[in-house]
């Protein structure tokens, strides 16, 4: 018997790195939405380790617009059904949403705070760190036991669904929000338009430096308006002690 048969014996699947489009079913699968992603986030952590300075920002911002639109569509839309089909489903995704935690507060301190390269050096190799993890748990573990339980029909329509989340969901870090429904659900619109708003502030302010200082002024604002928006008492409903920021 080979290692993959003992695997499946086991009930977790084959990774999803060992299997072809095909296997995953097809380009609009969830799990196949899923892996492209993760090889380009790949690709943007390589980027960031051969960079520095105003370019390793650009690459970090970039970073940024993918994995948290990416995460939070997971936590509202996947996650939910694999604790509904998996019997260990509540400890594989509360795994994943404390690492989806630590990757929020580690950019909200890389983000907000002062560093010297020294600390900033360690908070990014954290990054790094925590981020390539997510995705082996992710496509080792949770999407291949996902993969076992659902029809290739299932997995498309929950790729379309995660996929009209992820377009929605918010592309900067709210470490307070609940990780899980309802209060991620109902944080994600007014938090997604405030993001919005300041990626168009940076966009701006890269495009016209001498206007950057307002920009960033609006963008602090915008900030704050975020910040307000998260601390609302119903968005964080939903969430287990473990990754409430409150609970620490
Ligand atoms: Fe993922
Ligand atoms: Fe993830």
């Amino acid at each position: 018997m080979n290692h993959h048969v003992v695997g499946r014996a086991q009930g977790r699947g084959t990774s999803l790195a060992d299997q072809d489009e095909a296997q995953l079913g097809g380009p609009t699968s969830v799990l196949v939405r899923q892996k492209r992603e993760h090889i380009r986030l790949d690709h943007l952590l390589n980027e960031l380790a051969q960079t520095s300075g105003a370019e390793q920002d650009r690459v970090l911002s970039r970073i940024y617009r993918l994995v948290f639109p990416h995460a939070f569509a997971e936590e509202s839309v996947l996650w939910p059904v694999i604790r509904r089909v998996l019997p260990d489903g509540e400890a594989l995704t509360l795994q994943v949403e404390e690492e989806h935690q630590e990757v929020n507060e580690l950019v909200t301190r890389l983000d907000g705070e002062a560093l010297d390269p020294a600390e900033r050096r360690e908070l990014l190799g954290r990054l790094v760190t925590v981020l390539r993890e997510d995705v082996r748990d992710e496509e080792d573990a949770l999407l291949p036991s996902l993969q076992q339980q659902l029809s290739e029909r299932q997995l498309r329509q929950l790729g379309v669904a995660w996929e009209l989340v992820r377009r929605t969901a918010p592309t900067r870090p709210h470490p307070v929000v609940s990780r899980r429904p309802p209060g991620n659900a109902l944080a994600a619109l007014p938090l997604t338009v405030l993001d919005n708003l300041r990626d168009l502030c940076a966009v701006a302010a890269h495009r016209a430096p001498r206007s950057a200082p307002t920009l960033n002024n609006v963008s602090h604002s915008l900030a704050r308006a975020a910040g307000q928006v998260e601390r609302i008492g119903a968005l964080r409903r939903g969430e287990r002690d473990l990754t409430s920021v409150e609970n620490r």
